[in-house]
């Protein structure tokens, strides 16, 4: 059995996210969605609302699992016995990163494989941030975001601007 994973904050998921994910449970028998717990990055969400959410707008596809991590994603790829990795290539400037993510995985384990895919044409400008920012300042995200993605974006600002 082949077993994916496609590892990411996911602060919120978004449409461009959901493509690689579709694509990628036609590439192989199982993708696991790997959710990181802690990632230098000041989420918007906690880590079980994006897991919850992740797991809502994947629910129709039979051949994924959700999981949150903590630590090295090379440790988790080795428990999971995956060893492959699936990253999303919106646009050249993502190259870098991803190319020092995938050979710095391959040195802690020389058996991990990072498979690329591009992302969608109409979705190579996303990112959650620019998606959390444009919900934020009352922006359509339509079209860009799952309809529970869009909904609970709209909950949570509602709420910080409650409280504020
Ligand atoms: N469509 C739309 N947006 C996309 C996308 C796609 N196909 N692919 C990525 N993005 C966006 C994300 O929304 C995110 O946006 P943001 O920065 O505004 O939040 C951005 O691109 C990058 O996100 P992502 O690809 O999910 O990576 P990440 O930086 O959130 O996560 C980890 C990277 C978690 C895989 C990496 O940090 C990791 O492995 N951490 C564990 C610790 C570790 O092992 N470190 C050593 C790694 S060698």
């Amino acid at each position: 059995m082949r077993v994916a994973v496609y590892p990411g904050t996911f602060d919120p998921i978004t449409n461009g996210h959901l493509d690689i994910v579709e694509r990628a449970a036609g590439l192989f028998d199982c993708v696991i969605i790997a959710i990181a717990d802690e990632n230098y990055k000041e989420n918007l969400f906690t880590l079980e609302e994006r897991k919850d959410l992740v797991k809502k707008v994947c629910q129709d596809i039979p051949n994924i699992e959700v999981e949150a991590f903590q630590g090295l994603l090379a440790d988790f790829v080795q428990k999971k016995k995956a060893y492959i990795i699936i990253r999303g290539l919106r646009a050249v400037s993502d190259f870098e990163y991803e190319f020092q993510m995938s050979v710095m995985n391959k040195k802690l384990n020389r058996d991990i494989e990072t498979v690329f895919l591009t992302a969608a044409n109409e979705y190579t400008f996303l990112s959650s941030s620019i998606i959390k920012q444009v919900a934020s300042l009352g922006g359509s995200i339509k079209g860009l975001v799952p309809i529970v993605v869009e909904q609970a974006l709209e909950d949570k600002f509602a709420e910080r601007r409650k409280r504020s």
